[in-house]
């Protein structure tokens, strides 16, 4: 289980640690910074993939996503007696991400390359400055597993270090870089942990949303991100899931309905059955809300649960009165998982709330910058950030 999430000057996130529990509720006001701790979380796990110079490039760049801010923000400024200016620069310029589990950490630090030796068109391609994985809730010298400055990166070998390599590239983090298990085994187990996270954000509903047609289906035991796959995800939850579940989360959220699969040739379409109707309508004739709903359902049951799965404003595109029963899909999926929910739906959140399971991440932003309500700094987790 994840315990604690640190971000550093990644938009409005300035500085910001955050302790996690098993059911997390981001919440806020509009603006307030729940999309960019979202986006953050996903550069981090984009860092496992080897995706982060993409990532970063997608979104704007370094420059874009770096807080806009100054390095330094006074009393004075915040009180409004002088203007906002940055000063000299004291500190490099330095994007962080990192998260502690149980057993380890890992934290990962980004910042704009020297000037080039050799003409480059990539010249503004972020740099990975230094990575480190530890043992423990938070970073100490006396619990690093392996430290990555620049090029080189080295483990702890007894009281000394061992130098693991010396000519990583520095566009890419460890973990395409250093695969080799028997070189070094906590980069993998790291790794494959951050692979596991499960995000979902976005399932189609439109009128050409691929879970509307029928699919060539196999046996689907996770969910695809846009949930295309959904009959062929829901067929499987049958058979090998919890079907019981299934069937009632349905009539949990539309009294009397029952979901089936059809296959012919190998095709799989979903059919719901609705009180009232003489046949059952195709996934082709469902309402956006409901197919998505269903979409949700299945995501939920998937019959091989991630260690940590986060849903991005699941409430998009569904009935207000269907979010106190997704309310309770969620909190029963926080038995099997640790679950990080971002939403802005007041009766989601107040559903959610309500359950003792529940951590709500309240977000505020003040003077720009996001900070959780009511933490203070003894309320942070301890966190250190590995140096340069
Ligand atoms: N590079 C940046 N530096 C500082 N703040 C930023 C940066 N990029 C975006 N923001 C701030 O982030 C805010 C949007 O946050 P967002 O996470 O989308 O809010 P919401 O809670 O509505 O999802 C914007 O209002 C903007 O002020
Ligand atoms: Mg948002």
């Amino acid at each position: 289980m994840l315990t604690t999430l640190a971000f550093a000057n990644y938009r409005s996130l300035r500085s910001l640690v955050i302790p996690l529990g098993q059911l997390n509720l981001v919440t806020g006001p509009n603006g307030s910074g729940k999309s960019n701790l979202y986006r953050a979380l996903r550069l981090l796990a984009d860092s496992a993939n080897g995706r982060v110079g993409a990532a970063l490039a997608r979104e704007g760049g370094l420059t874009s996503a770096l807080w806009a801010g100054p390095e330094h923000i006074s009393r004075r400024m915040c009180q409004g007696e002088v203007p906002v200016e940055g000063t000299l620069r004291r500190d490099p310029v330095a994007l962080k991400l990192g998260f502690a589990g149980e057993d380890f950490g890992y934290a990962i630090d980004m910042g704009f390359p020297p000037p080039p030796k050799f003409p480059t068109a990539f010249a503004l391609d972020p740099e990975i400055k230094c990575e480190s994985i530890w043992s423990g809730p938070f970073l100490r010298s006396s619990n690093v597993l392996l430290d990555r400055r620049g090029t080189m990166a080295r483990v702890r070998d007894g009281r000394s270090w061992r130098v693991v390599s010396d000519h990583l590239d520095r566009f890419e983090s460890i973990f395409t870089q250093m695969a080799d298990p028997e070189r070094a085994p906590e980069v993998m187990r790291v790794r494959e942990t951050i692979r596991g996270w499960r995000f979902y954000d976005h399932f189609r509903s439109d009128h050409d949303a691929p879970s509307r047609q029928a699919q060539l289906g196999t046996r689907t035991v996770v969910l695809s991100h846009d949930g295309a796959d959904l009959a062929a995800a829901w067929q499987t939850i049958l058979e090998i899931g919890d079907a019981d579940s299934l069937i009632n989360a349905v009539d949990d959220a539309f009294p009397g309905a029952t979901v089936t699969i059809s296959v012919s040739d190998g095709r799989f379409t979903l059919l719901f059955m609705q009180p009232g109707l003489l046949r059952p309508l195709t996934a082709m004739e469902l309402s956006d809300g409901t197919l998505r709903y269903l979409t949700w359902i299945a995501a939920l049951h998937t019959p091989r649960p991630p260690p940590l799965m986060v849903l991005n404003e699941p409430e998009t595109s569904l009935h207000p009165d269907l979010l106190p029963a997704l309310a309770r899909l969620i909190t029963q999926a926080a038995s099997h998982t640790q679950m990080w929910v971002v939403s802005h739906a007041s009766r989601l959140v107040s559903a959610l709330e309500q359950q003792p399971a529940c951590q709500t991440i309240m977000l505020e932003k003040d003077f720009s910058q996001t900070r959780v309500v009511g933490q203070g700094a003894l309320d942070e987790p301890a966190w250190y950030w590995p140096e340069r």
